[in-house]
């Protein structure tokens, strides 16, 4: 694992639990973990379970008795370690969005099925998509419950930049992070109901803001905290947008939108998503991570309305291998169910999802964002993905 913050916990949480709840076709063994400070690497690998830790990533990737590499870094360095852990040998679970630009997400997809052509496993961390409730709600819609799709509706908000003092932390430097909100909790919606509906998203009409323009420099940060120094006088440019706000079409009729901004005061982190069909709607709100409200419009009229599922019988996605029914389950179980799908897909010989092609598409949906906003919201198509793998 590169990365031993944030996600390096969440992903080492799921590494850590993996072989314990699911019955797996392979044992992981947590080998080593690498960060830039080495007192700090140490002291994670200690804290999280690793066996070894190394400031070097390359010697890491070049490491003859490691077989996959997760990356849990910012994206400014996801395709230099995956194009390297891939020429490796190496499976390669990456962090989500895929990459900072589209050249970046291409070059990894290519590499990717170069890698794949000898049986090297990828795949995205999307993690929203292992949520029980949103993995029953792509079956619902599989199986023709809710008819025609018509309506996407996807928010994602947060709060935590409001404060014009909160520093200029990597996720708000375009060259750390590639985007802002859009990149960072957008690609979330963009994926999440792309893979509900089965439907992509075939072009946009978009607009972005960036709120506070300049804030102070950070002391240490991780994740979505930082140090404030309130002596700081130094500031610096925000070069990413704050707030992003787009309607787009589904290649299937849909019509959607879709709201990602940090300016969202009171909401921390509040995804929400609801789908309109001929035949029905679902709703999945985060906050009630366990639970999908469903309306069936063929039941009787007098029988209508929203039902709230509990998503927590073993017949739901997912939830057999932990609690009796009604024991919940929360945010960091996404990430254990990503690594069982990661680990049983590469240990079966086949390709997990989401691919990095399947990655590469959204960050085509998030450069056509940029793109439309900065044209003043002109309509803007999605470029589609198998033509960009072709350039
Ligand atoms: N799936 C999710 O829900 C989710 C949530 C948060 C973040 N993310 C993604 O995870 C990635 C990391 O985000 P985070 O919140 O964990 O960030 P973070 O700031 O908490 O942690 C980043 C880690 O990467 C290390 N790092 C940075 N550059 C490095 C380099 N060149 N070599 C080695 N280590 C390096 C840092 O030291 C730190 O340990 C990003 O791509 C982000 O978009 C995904």
């Amino acid at each position: 694992m590169i990365g031993y913050s944030f996600m390096g916990a969440a992903h080492s949480q799921a590494w850590r639990t993996v072989n314990r709840v699911y019955e797996l076709p392979a044992r992981v063994r947590m080998a080593q973990i690498c960060g830039r400070d080495a007192a700090k690497v140490a002291e994670a690998a200690d804290r999280l379970g690793w066996d070894t830790h190394t400031t070097d990533w390359r010697a890491l990737v070049a490491s003859d008795d490691i077989d996959v590499v997760d990356i849990c870094t910012p994206g400014d360095s996801h395709a230099e370690i995956a194009l390297a852990a891939l020429a490796a040998g190496k499976h390669v679970i990456c962090e989500k969005p895929l990459a900072n630009t589209v050249e970046e997400a291409r070059a990894m997809t290519a590499a990717a099925a170069t890698a794949g052509a000898s049986g090297v496993r990828s795949m995205c961390g999307f993690n929203y998509r292992r949520v029980p409730a949103v993995a029953l709600m792509r079956q619902l819609v599989a199986e023709g419950r809710l008819g025609t799709i018509r309506h996407v509706r996807a928010t994602y908000l947060q709060d935590w930049i409001v404060d014009p003092q909160f520093p200029l932390v990597w996720r708000l430097q375009k060259d750390k992070a590639g985007s802002g909100a859009l990149g960072d909790i957008g690609a979330h919606i963009i994926d999440l109901t792309q893979f509900v509906t089965g439907q992509r998203i075939t072009g946009v009409s978009a607009v972005t803001e960036t709120f506070v323009k300049e804030r102070p420099l950070p002391g240490a940060s991780s994740g979505l905290a930082a140090e404030v120094d309130g002596t700081a006088t130094a500031t610096g440019t925000v070069t990413v947008d704050d707030a992003a706000i787009f309607v787009a079409r589904l290649d299937d009729g849909a019509l959607a939108t879709y709201e990602a901004t940090r300016f969202a005061t009171g909401r921390k982190n509040a995804l929400r998503v609801e789908i309109n069909g001929s035949l029905g709607s679902v709703v999945f709100d985060l906050e009630r991570l366990n639970e999908l409200e469903f309306y069936d419009a063929s039941r009787p009229a007098t029988e209508q309305g929203f039902t709230r599922i509990l998503v927590t019988e073993a017949e739901h996605p997912y939830m057999a291998a932990w609690w009796p029914p009604g024991h919940i389950i929360g945010y960091e179980h996404s990430f254990t169910h990503e690594m069982r799908d990661f680990v049983e897909a590469v240990a079966n010989g086949v390709d997990p999802t989401p691919s990095f092609a399947d990655a590469l598409q959204v960050q085509l949906v998030l450069d056509a964002v940029t793109r439309s906003a900065d044209l003043g919201s002109r309509w803007t198509d999605v470029e589609p993905a198998l033509a960009a793998l072709a350039v």
